[in-house]
């Protein structure tokens, strides 16, 4: 891939109804989804299962990028190629996360800052020296009985505003994640409200590090009503609801907001990006950086079986295609039986 500047690339991530598969699950975590099929979860069957996934055939249609974890940047398959590789030949961008996951503020709350802050500079070098163009950094805001806590949303905000642009300076385009979690009793009107507040702290410490938002992505929750909540999903809130907040927040500088799931199905996640683009007053592309909800299907499918290989392309394939439709607001549920 030629030499290309932050903003170029992040602006192109998000272009043509393009988004990003979050494929960079921690050990621990890719763990957890491998015991829900019943797989073991080694060297070997996660280089084969993500590998599989990047060798869907068209996948680069949909998918701009992808966010590998560190095993996965250097990692190569049965055939000795190089996984990283194979998406730089797709003109897919490679990424990587690169926070060191998260850690109690203080051990009488359950609430997190994001490791790694210390080492980032020096930890980036590698990812930058062998073609990484953009990196991510998940800070975790939780909603509850006294949360969020001012102080936590301080440090994470200031956490990955530091970030940002340590990764610039390594030229490599941030994408800044603050998750408002699902979990918990809570109304859409208080995620609502929480995000707001965090993401105007989230700016503020951008802008106060002279982080340049032409240059970096956000990848924010959608606002929802919490997973133990009495409110049903009611799609055409949640996407009035979620632009408004993004209206009130983001800077018309930043190129585009790439969503996580964060818990929600595979088509409810389409749904409600088809929703909030049918809308149609964003400054920003509005685009994916789905993992689970573009992996859930696929995942299932394969279920451990080497010889299901075709059918997990197809399958991520599809959810890839539906999620892209849903970038120009021309996704529709009878698609879903293509
Ligand atoms: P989900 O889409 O599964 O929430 O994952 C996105 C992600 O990258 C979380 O950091």
């Amino acid at each position: 891939m030629s030499e290309e500047n932050i903003q170029l690339i992040a602006k192109k991530i998000v272009e043509s109804g393009k988004g990003i598969l979050a494929a960079d699950e921690s050990t621990n975590t890719i763990k957890k989804r491998f015991d829900s099929i019943n797989v073991d979860s080694n060297e070997e069957t996660r280089s084969f299962y993500r590998d599989t996934l990047f060798s869907t055939p068209d996948i680069s249609k949909y998918i701009s990028g992808v966010i590998l974890f560190e095993e996965t940047f250097f990692q190569k398959n049965s055939s000795n190629e190089s996984l990283k590789e194979k998406l730089e030949n797709i003109n897919c961008y490679p990424g990587i996360k690169i926070d060191q996951g998260l850690e109690t503020i203080n051990k009488d709350s359950i609430e997190t800052y994001t490791k790694g802050i210390e080492s980032l500079d020096d930890r980036l070098k590698p990812y930058s020296k062998n073609g990484a163009k953009f990196t991510k950094w998940r800070a975790v805001i939780n909603i509850g009985k006294n949360m969020p806590s001012k102080a936590c949303v301080e440090k994470n905000s200031s956490l990955l505003a530091e970030y940002a642009l340590i990764s610039q300076n390594n030229k490599l385009v941030p994408i800044v994640e603050p998750e408002v979690i699902m979990d918990g009793e809570h109304g859409i009107d208080e995620c609502y409200d929480i995000t707001v507040k965090t993401l105007t702290q989230v700016f503020s410490s951008l802008e106060e590090k002279n982080v340049d938002l032409k240059g970096m992505l956000l990848k924010p929750n959608m606002i929802v009503p919490g997973n133990q909540s009495s409110e049903k999903l009611d799609i055409k809130k949640i996407a009035k609801q979620t632009l408004k907040c993004l209206i009130k927040t983001v800077p018309k500088e930043v190129p585009g907001v790439v969503f996580l799931s964060g818990g929600l199905s595979s088509v409810d996640a389409t749904t409600i990006l088809n929703e909030i683009n049918k809308l149609n007053s964003a400054p920003w592309n509005l685009s994916f950086s789905y993992g689970r909800a573009l992996q859930e299907d696929a995942l299932k499918a394969w279920a451990g079986k080497n010889e299901n290989k075709n059918r997990v392309q197809d399958i991520f394939l599809h959810r890839a295609k539906m999620n892209s439709l849903a970038c120009h607001g021309k996704w529709d549920a009878s698609l879903e039986n293509e």
